[in-house]
């Protein structure tokens, strides 16, 4: 890690922590997932994350998955939500499941009933989305509005400044009455299921992961407010942007 610089450095709200290079961001992200559901675990003796998507995390996957981040879990209390999904099969390289669970899940004690995959294969998308939006009633309503509360959220950030999938322009954004909902992506696989900004915002700890200078621009957009990552401000939580020298400039 090269350094902690405050909001003002950047104009990003919350806190920036600045990683000389991709491997370094990927060991202050998985040290930032030990610590926070760590503290999850003391506090309420198990730990709800929502796992993010993409290419970003798959180091970070790695580093948790391998000795010695994998012997300081306590993976038995996790409990495994996930921002998004493409509608593809959960064995589908593009599938964000997949990501996780060939990186991680598969190598670490998680219990299988505990991993909450959206079911973003299924024809019927907006059923699927209601269902996880139900499934996450399980949760402490302790967010704003009652809205379910994870304890840890991981997102990437998109070129265009769309997060989880949540993409510009999509009725999605604007989703105030589901925890979540269905999209449409600008690539491949195009119909998506994602986490809504209600969800995302009553996270109690809630970390980007942004990697690369081809994210400089979306980084651009959120602090001026104009892309949907702009719009993630956890109410009653932290909010941690985790980047690289290169998407830092
Ligand atoms: C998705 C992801 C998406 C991702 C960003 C960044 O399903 O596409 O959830 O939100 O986090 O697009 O992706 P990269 O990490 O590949 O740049």
């Amino acid at each position: 890690m090269s350094s902690a610089r405050g909001r003002e450095a950047l104009g990003l709200p919350g806190t920036v922590v600045v990683a000389a290079d991709p491997d370094a961001l990927a060991a202050a992200a998985a040290d930032w997932v030990l610590a926070t559901t760590a503290a999850a675990i003391a506090a309420r003796g198990a730990v709800d994350i929502a796992l993010s998507g993409g290419s970003t995390p798959a180091a970070m996957y790695r580093l948790l998955a391998a000795s010695p981040r994998r012997e300081q879990a306590e993976w038995r209390r996790w409990n495994v939500w996930f921002g998004d999904e493409r509608a593809c099969p959960p064995d589908d390289e593009r599938s964000n499941f997949h990501l996780a669970q060939s990186l991680l899940l598969r190598h670490v004690p998680v219990d299988p009933l505990a991993v909450h995959r959206m079911e973003a294969e299924r024809p019927d998308l907006a059923t699927a989305a209601a269902e996880y939006s139900a499934l996450l009633e399980r949760l402490p309503p302790d967010g704003p509005g009652g809205a379910p509360r994870l304890d840890v959220i991981l997102l990437g950030l998109g070129g265009d400044g769309h997060t989880a999938s949540l993409f510009p322009g999509e009725p999605a954004l604007d989703i105030a009455d589901a925890w979540a909902t269905t999209s449409r992506a600008t690539y491949e696989p195009y119909d998506r299921i994602t986490l809504a900004f209600p969800t995302l915002n009553a996270g109690a700890a809630v970390a980007f992961l942004v990697s690369g200078e081809g994210k400089r621009e979306a980084l651009r957009g959120v602090v001026e407010g104009t892309v949907p990552a702009a719009r993630i401000r956890p109410v009653d939580g932290q909010l941690l942007w985790l980047l690289d020298e290169a998407a830092a400039g």
